[in-house]
C-alpha cells in the first residue's frame, strides 16, 4: 500500500514531457511538444503532449490522459505499478504502509524466493563467465552456438557447475536458508542432505513480465540419452509455469511497438531472433500454450504469429492450443519455416532483413493455413473431406466475434472447393448446438443476442437534472478559470466620465457570483472541483491544470483530462484546436454569463418544483401553505428575469 500523501508527492513531480519523452521522442511545436504515437502506428506525427495541462492527447487515435495513464497504457501497468515506476524515476521513496500478518508473511516468502533466484541467477552468471569450467564448457557452447557476448549478458544466461552441491553451499554460506532453497527447487533435499537441482547445465533464467528471475531451465552439454533434456524448476510461490512465457519481459514494449507478438517453441529460439533485432517474441517453453499465457499477450496485443519448425507432426499437435487462441478472440497467423529449420537456426543462416521479409512473407492466416494443410491429406477422400469439414468450421465457431467468422467462411469456401452456403449452415447448425447444450458457456455468451424489440425513445427531459449545466460551470473553470475577460459596464450617462471596462479572471467571476446566489452542485465530484476554485479566488492563488489532471482522486483527474483535452481532431498542434470555439473564447464574458444563469436558471426550476409538492402537503390557505406561494411567486419572477437575460444574451 502506497500511503495517500505520498501519492500526491509523485503525482506532483511526475512531468508529463520527461515521462513520455523516455519513451516518445518529442518535438517542440508552441507551447507544447508534438510525437509519434506510441499507441498506433503513424508516419506523420498527432500525439500531443501539452506540460502545462500535464496531458497528453493523441489526434490519430484519441488516447488522452495524464503521466500516470500514459505509463500504465505504455507498459500495461496497473495503477499501484505506474505509480512505483514513478517514484523510481523521480526518486520518492515509498514507505510502504503495515500490510496484515498474513500479508507480511506471503510477501516474506515471496521476497525471499525472488531473493534466491536472483543470488542463483548471479552465481550461475559468474560460474559461466569467471570459473575454468565454466568458461571452458558453458561459455564455449554459447559462443560456439554463435550466441554474442551482449545477448549472453541480456539473458543472463549462466553455468551450473559439475559438483554435487557448488550452488548449495554458497547459498547456505552468504546466509540463504534451507527452507528457501528448497521452496524454490534450486535445491533438493535428500536423506538428509541437499544437493543441487542444476549441475553441469548451461541456465537459462526465466523472468516475469517486471524481470524477476523466477526460475531456471538448465540444458544438458552432453549427449547422454539417460538424462533430459533441459531440467527445469518446479512451480512455486513465484513461479507458475502455465502462466508465465519465457522472454515476456524484454518482448513486452516490442510487442505494443509491432502490434504482435511472435511465439516460438524453446528458450534458444527467443534468444536467436533477439540476436537478429527481433525482439517481440516470447516462447511458452515446451508445454503447450495455455489460457493464461494468451491473457497475458493479449495484454499488449490481439495478434499472434507462431513460427513453427516444419515438423507436421508437431504442428497437428498445437492446433488445439491455436483453437484456444482463437477462442480468446485473437487474430493468429503462422509461420512455417522450410524442412529441417526452427527459428534459431534460420535466424542465425540469415540476416535479421531477411528474417523478417520471411516473415512477412510467409505468415498465413491461420484458419486457411490449417485448412490447406488438412486438405493435403485428405488427397480427394471424401469421407476424409467430410470430416476436415466438420474440423474447419468447429475452429471457425470458436472465433467470438459474428461479423469476422463469415469471412473465415469465405475463404475457407474457396480453398476447399465447396460451397459457401454449405459451410454457412453447418456452421449455423453447430453454434445452434452449442447454444443449446451450453457446452460451452463463453460461446454461448459470445452468440449474438436476439435484439429487443424497442421502439427509440426520446429522453424526456428532466427538468430536476442540473448535470448538465453544472457540468458546464466545471468545464469553463477548468478551461478558462484563470484566464481574464473585460466586462464592458453600460453606457454611462455623462460621456465626460467613461467607466473603465472591468477585468477580472473568469473563475473570480464564476465563484463569486454562484456563491452569491448561494448555489450548491448536486454532484459532489463538480462541488470539490468548484470548491478548489472558490478557495483559490479567495487566497488569489488559482490552481493550475495539472493541479487537477494530476490529482490524487482518479475520477477527479479523468474528467479534467477529458474536459482539458480537446476532442475533436484537427491538424496536429494543440493551440490550434481553440480555432473550433472562436465564439466561445472571443465572447467569454458572454459564455460564462450564459452558463451561470442557464445553472441558476435550472436550479430555480427545481426550487420551484420543490416548493410546489411543499405546498401540495398544506391544508390550503394556511399560514405555511401562503409563505410558500409567496416563495413561489419570487422563485418564479427570479426565474422570468433570469430567463429575460439569458434570452437577451442568446439573442445577442
Ligand atoms: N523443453 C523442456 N524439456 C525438454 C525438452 C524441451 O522443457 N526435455 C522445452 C524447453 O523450454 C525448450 C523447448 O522445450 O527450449 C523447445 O525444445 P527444443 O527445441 O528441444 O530445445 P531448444 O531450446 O530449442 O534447444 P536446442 O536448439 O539447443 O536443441
Ligand atoms: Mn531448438
Amino acid at each position: 500500500m502506497i500511503p495517500k500523501d505520498t501519492i500526491q508527492s509523485i503525482l506532483d513531480a511526475a512531468r508529463i514531457d520527461e515521462v513520455v519523452g523516455d519513451f516518445v521522442q518529442l518535438k517542440r511545436r508552441g507551447v507544447n511538444l508534438l510525437g509519434l504515437c506510441p499507441f498506433h502506428n503513424e508516419k506523420t506525427p498527432s500525439f500531443t503532449v501539452s506540460p502545462a495541462k500535464g496531458i497528453f492527447k493523441c489526434f490519430g487515435c484519441g488516447k488522452a490522459g495524464n503521466a500516470v495513464n500514459f505509463v500504465m497504457e505504455h507498459e500495461k501497468y496497473s495503477y499501484p505499478e505506474a505509480l512505483r515506476y514513478l517514484a523510481n524515476k523521480y526518486g520518492i521513496e515509498i514507505e510502504e504502509q503495515e500490510p496484515s500478518p498474513e500479508e507480511k508473511q506471503l510477501e516474506s516468502d515471496r521476497d525471499s524466493l525472488f531473493s534466491i533466484n536472483d543470488f542463483a541467477r548471479k552465481f550461475y552468471t559468474n560460474t559461466l563467465f569467471n570459473s575454468d569450467e565454466g568458461k571452458a564448457i558453458g561459455l564455449s557452447y554459447f559462443l560456439e552456438r554463435g550466441f554474442r557476448e551482449d545477448i549472453i549478458r541480456k539473458f543472463q544466461l549462466g553455468f551450473s557447475p559439475t559438483a554435487w552441491d557448488s550452488f548449495t553451499k554458497t547459498a547456505l554460506q552468504n546466509g540463504y536458508s534451507e527452507k528457501y532453497l528448497v521452496d524454490s527447487g534450486l535445491t533438493i533435499s535428500k536423506d538428509g542432505k541437499f544437493y543441487d537441482r542444476f549441475r553441469e547445465r548451461v541456465m537459462f533464467p526465466i523472468h516475469n513480465l517486471t524481470g524477476k528471475v523466477i526460475g531456471f531451465g538448465g540444458r544438458i552439454l552432453t549427449s547422454d540419452k539417460t538424462k533430459p533434456k533441459y531440467v527445469n524448476s518446479p512451480e512455486s510461490e513465484i513461479y507458475n509455469k502455465s502462466k508465465s512465457l519465457y522472454g515476456i519481459w524484454l518482448a513486452r514494449s516490442s510487442i505494443v511497438a509491432r502490434d504482435n507478438c511472435y511465439l516460438v517453441e524453446g528458450y534458444t529460439d527467443v534468444i536467436s531472433l533477439h540476436q537478429s533485432g527481433i525482439e517481440n517474441v516470447v516462447a511458452s517453453s515446451g508445454t503447450s500454450l495455455t489460457t493464461d499465457q494468451i491473457r497475458l499477450i493479449r495484454k499488449f496485443t490481439p495478434n499472434i504469429t507462431i513460427l513453427y519448425d516444419g515438423d507436421p507432426a508437431g504442428i497437428k499437435a498445437s492446433f488445439r492450443g491455436i483453437d484456444m487462441i482463437l477462442e480468446q478472440g485473437m487474430n493468429v497467423k503462422v509461420v512455417l519455416f522450410p524442412d529441417g529449420e526452427d527459428p534459431d537456426s534460420y535466424a542465425r543462416k540469415h540476416s535479421s532483413s531477411d528474417l523478417d521479409a520471411f516473415i512477412a512473407t510467409h505468415a498465413d492466416d491461420f484458419i486457411a493455413f490449417k485448412t490447406r494443410l488438412l486438405l493435403d491429406e485428405t488427397k480427394n477422400d471424401p469421407i476424409k473431406k467430410a470430416g476436415l469439414i466438420h474440423e474447419i468450421i468447429q475452429t471457425i465457431s470458436l472465433i467470438p466475434d459474428p461479423i469476422i467468422r463469415p469471412l473465415y467462411v469465405r475463404e475457407c469456401s474457396e480453398i476447399m472447393q465447396i460451397a459457401e452456403q454449405t459451410l454457412m449452415n453447418e456452421l449455423n447448425r453447430l453454434l445452434r448446438k452449442k447454444k443449446l447444450k451450453g457446452i460451452d458457456a463463453e460461446v454461448q455468451e459470445q452468440l449474438p443476442e436476439t435484439p429487443p424489440v424497442a421502439l427509440p425513445q426520446e429522453p424526456a427531459i428532466d427538468l430536476t437534472d442540473c448535470s448538465a449545466q453544472e457540468f458546464d460551470i466545471v468545464r469553463l473553470l477548468l478551461c478558462y478559470g484563470n484566464q481574464e475577460m473585460v466586462i464592458e459596464q453600460p453606457e454611462p450617462e455623462e460621456p465626460a466620465a467613461p467607466a473603465e471596462p472591468l477585468r477580472i479572471k473568469v473563475a473570480g467571476y464564476i465563484c463569486n457570483d454562484l456563491r452569491e446566489n448561494q448555489i450548491a452542485f448536486d454532484s459532489p465530484l463538480y462541488q470539490r472541483i468548484f470548491d478548489e476554485f472558490a478557495k483559490g479566488v479567495d487566497e488569489d492563488s488559482l490552481p493550475d491544470e495539472r493541479f487537477f489532471t494530476m490529482n490524487e482522486d482518479q475520477e477527479l483527474a479523468a474528467l479534467s483530462i477529458d474536459v482539458l483535452s480537446p476532442k475533436y481532431e484537427l491538424s496536429p498542434g494543440w493551440e490550434e484546436i481553440r480555432i473550433y470555439v472562436p465564439a466561445e473564447t472571443d465572447k467569454l464574458e458572454e459564455t460564462v454569463s450564459r452558463a451561470i444563469l442557464s445553472l441558476i436558471n435550472r436550479k430555480l426550476t427545481v426550487m420551484i418544483l420543490e416548493n410546489h409538492k411543499a405546498m401540495k402537503e398544506l391544508p390550503k390557505e394556511s399560514e405555511a401553505w401562503t409563505d410558500l406561494l409567496s416563495r413561489d411567486i419570487f422563485l418564479k419572477q427570479t426565474r422570468n428575469e433570469i430567463s429575460r437575460r439569458l434570452g437577451r444574451i442568446l439573442n445577442g
